[in-house]
């Protein structure tokens, strides 16, 4: 039995946070470690310059920060493919292909893309590889022919357009892609809120916590987290639900018991916020440094990290390229074979 295949990425526009942590790399590093998995992983430089296109310099400063935090958080080169979409030339010719079985309403519908489209005040001055992103992403992940993409919620949109695309291919040119299915954290578990008590971490909203963030700069933010605004004294009551602290608690301590009891106490007045958010930061650092350490580690010999990188994409190459060779072969399109 050959192991089912895992595709999956992230785009480098800047460093990776905790959301990208709890929402999948958590994820990836399960599974690879699992065994029971063929896992590729892609830094989705293409994606990213869809809306960067006039500053491919951040783009190139954070394919390096995006490959520290996978070998930081334990994706294994010899274990998982690590590569980057640019160097992957079949990448580029399945979307061609692909973007002529989707419609301009279809690729309007996507509920990810619209809310992208919105954030960024687009109106109609929409780039056109934005606009069309699902469906190179759909090239990502058939190159492969992945059974499994495991990725934020965010990203069902995505799966879906990806498994309509590839059911109007095989229905036309005959079975040749693999319907690819989206693995999704736990319900509640996949999403962590920003220090502010956003709902989204992210990186244009400043309240982020960097997987790269050194001891201090995690106190500060753990810190300045927010609690609950009328929590004033020590004894007053305070309120847990859509305190930031607690969700993370949440989310990171294992001692599900311990969190019930300091629930309870918050509830009934007597835990003041900076004990919390001490013995947050103690649980959180547990879970953090060593990721930190090891990102220091391998940044110390960035040019080891690029022969990585090198080797994983060529690896990546040749099975992309048989791929397209396939496509092209269903299409009818090797003329000169
Ligand atoms: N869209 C993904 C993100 O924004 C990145 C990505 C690009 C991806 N290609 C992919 C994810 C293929 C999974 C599979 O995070």
């Amino acid at each position: 039995m050959s192991k089912k295949v895992v595709l999956t990425g992230d785009r480098p526009t800047g460093k990776l946070h905790i959301g990208h942590y709890v929402g999948s790399l958590r994820e990836r590093v399960k599974m690879q470690e699992s065994g029971e998995f063929n896992p590729f992983i892609m830094i989705a430089d293409q994606q990213a310059l869809t809306d960067n296109a006039r500053d491919p310099e951040k783009i190139r400063r954070s394919l390096t920060e995006v490959a520290l935090d996978y070998l930081a958080v334990g994706l294994d080169p010899a274990k998982s493919t690590l590569f980057v979409q640019s160097q992957i030339p079949a990448l580029a010719e399945l979307n061609l292909y692909y973007l002529n079985l989707v419609t301009v309403s279809r690729l309007e519908r996507n509920p990810t893309v619209k809310a992208e489209i919105q954030q960024k005040n687009f109106n109609r001055s929409i780039p056109a590889g934005f606009f069309t992103y699902p469906v190179s992403q759909t090239a990502d992940i058939t190159a492969f022919k992945a059974d499994l993409v495991p990725v934020g919620d965010d990203q069902e949109p995505m799966l879906e357009q990806a498994r309509e695309i590839v059911r109007t291919f095989n229905s036309i040119y005959g079975d040749v892609l693999v319907e690819p299915e989206g693995v999704f954290p736990p319900k509640g578990q996949g999403r962590i809120p920003g220090l502010d008590g956003n709902a989204k971490m992210s990186k244009s909203l400043g309240n982020a916590i960097y997987l790269s963030d050194d001891e201090d700069t995690l106190k500060k933010k753990v810190m300045s987290m927010y609690t609950d605004p009328n929590h004033i004294h020590v004894e007053d009551p305070g309120q847990v639900e859509g305190n930031v602290v607690f969700t993370y608690l949440d989310i990171f301590d294992k001692d599900v018991a311990k969190v019930q009891e300091l629930k309870e106490q918050y509830r009934h007045g007597g835990l003041g916020d900076v004990k919390i958010k001490r013995y947050l930061m103690e649980v959180l650092n547990a879970e953090l440094a060593p990721i930190r350490q090891r990102r220091a580690e391998f940044a110390t010999d960035l040019p080891a990290v690029m022969d990585m990188l090198k080797a994983g994409s060529d690896r990546a190459n040749q099975v992309a390229a048989k791929t397209l060779d396939e496509v092209k072969d269903a299409m009818g399109l090797n003329y000169f074979k």
